[in-house]
């Protein structure tokens, strides 16, 4: 064997070696070095630098079933013919479905009043936020978004090596005067959630629309609407009306809340015929399965079902807020289905000493680093809403154990 080949051999095996260790804590502080002396595929160093999303928790250690209160599901299910339509549509699975979401374009547009042309399907309104943000930033470019807004924001701009410019929030939602001076030159989209997550405050349409007027025709303004269904402020607009008038605006909606369909990750969005365009252009072909399609059908066309739904969350997300108020606590007014509550910075009654507390008893809420002193709380069923208080009450006497 030569020496050239043997000393490959040794060189590999050394490599190898560090591959082996790389997933060991101590060596992920050094990545990058790793990948550089290994000669590994490198990512953009943007990439290298995200934190990967933080979805709410699903467990609690020691509890068989918990109450999963975390991540804004719908406590009351989806509509009972979408579940049909999932059942009916099994067989069907071995066909590519309908690239172009034909079906469920057309119930949207009709039970909206929409123009069909106008709206694309997706693999939720995550995946559509994602195209939006990479059709229309890059390097160099800004993205403006609230300081306290959906988490995924910040991920998907840096993903594209954008600059995130995070505008502090005003009365817990985004401040539109702040949002307009952080306009520049380099901005390419402005992001609002409407209403918030995680503060389930909402901004009312006059608002959005000062904003609009304030921003340059050239920059995109999407509307994340995932909690629009829940809205039963009368103030409250979705954006439908501002896309047909402007070609810079973009409306995300989603499945995933009321209409309970999370688990199938089903959105879509409307937008001017430019945007729309541009992300057909690029999207995955088959991107919404044949299951998605024909549930979300079903589930728009059942607004009898909807209403229910709505009804029923905003009458518990009232009583939540009226309770966790008559126990001393500060909670956000929320047009959403969660509540964000204050907890005092003393200990023993801290946010996430709670979250600890309610964790052991079975009750998984989400704790939000951006907002430590507080804990996002989704409206449940009556049952664990009221067992929620119980045990939130009994926290807060100081006497936790004797909490039922
Ligand atoms: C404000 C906001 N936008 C978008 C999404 C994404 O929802 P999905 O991808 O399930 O449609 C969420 C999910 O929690 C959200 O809270």
């Amino acid at each position: 064997m030569s020496i050239a080949l043997k000393l490959t051999r040794k060189i590999r095996k050394v490599s190898f070696a560090f591959r082996g260790v790389a997933h060991y804590p101590f060596f992920q502080c050094f990545p990058v070095f790793l990948e550089d002396f290994m000669g590994a595929p490198k990512a953009h160093d943007w990439i290298l630098d995200l934190k990967a999303y933080v979805p709410g928790k699903a467990k609690a250690e020691g509890v068989r079933n918990p109450v999963k209160l975390s991540a804004n599901e719908s406590a009351f299910g989806p509509s009972p013919k979408a579940v049909e339509a999932i059942k009916a549509s099994a067989a069907g699975v071995v066909r590519y479905p309908d690239p172009a979401s034909h079906d469920l374009i057309a119930a949207i547009a009709d039970v909206h009043g929409l123009k069909a042309e106008g709206i694309v399907c997706g693999t939720g309104s995550g995946e559509l936020l994602g195209l939006l943000i990479q059709s229309y930033a890059g390097p160099g470019d800004e993205v403006i978004v609230a300081e306290v807004s959906f988490s995924l924001y910040p991920i998907q701009v840096q993903a594209v090596g954008a600059t995130l410019v995070p505008v502090p929030n005003k009365n817990w939602v985004a401040d539109v005067d702040g949002i307009l001076a952080a306009v520049t030159d380099k901005t390419k989209i402005v992001v609002v959630d409407n209403p918030n997550n995680p503060t389930g405050g909402y901004l009312p349409w006059s608002e959005i629309e000062r904003l609009h007027a304030g921003l340059p025709e050239h920059v995109l303004l999407v509307l994340d609407g995932a909690y629009a269904e829940c809205v039963t402020a009368g103030d409250f607009e979705a954006g439908e009306e501002l896309v047909e008038k402007a070609e810079n605006v973009a409306m995300t909606r989603t499945f995933s809340k009321l209409y309970a369909l999370a688990g199938l990750r089903v959105g879509w969005m409307y937008a001017s015929a430019g945007i729309i365009d541009v992300i057909n252009r690029w999207r995955l072909p088959f991107n919404v399965s044949n299951p998605c399609q024909a549930a979300a059908v079903e589930a728009v066309r059942d607004q009898a079902y909807l209403n229910e739904v709505v009804s029923f969350t905003a009458q518990w997300r009232d009583w939540l807020t009226a309770e966790l108020t008559a126990i001393g606590l500060d909670v956000i007014r929320s047009q959403t289905n969660f509540v964000t509550v204050a907890f005092p910075s003393e200990s023993p009654f801290t946010a996430s000493e709670c979250n600890a507390y309610l964790t052991k008893h079975g009750y998984i809420v989400r704790a939000l680093s951006v907002m430590p002193d507080h804990l996002r709380i989704t409206v449940g069923t009556e049952t664990q809403n009221r067992g929620l208080i119980s045990l939130i009450r009994g926290f807060m006497n100081g006497s936790p154990d004797e909490a039922n």
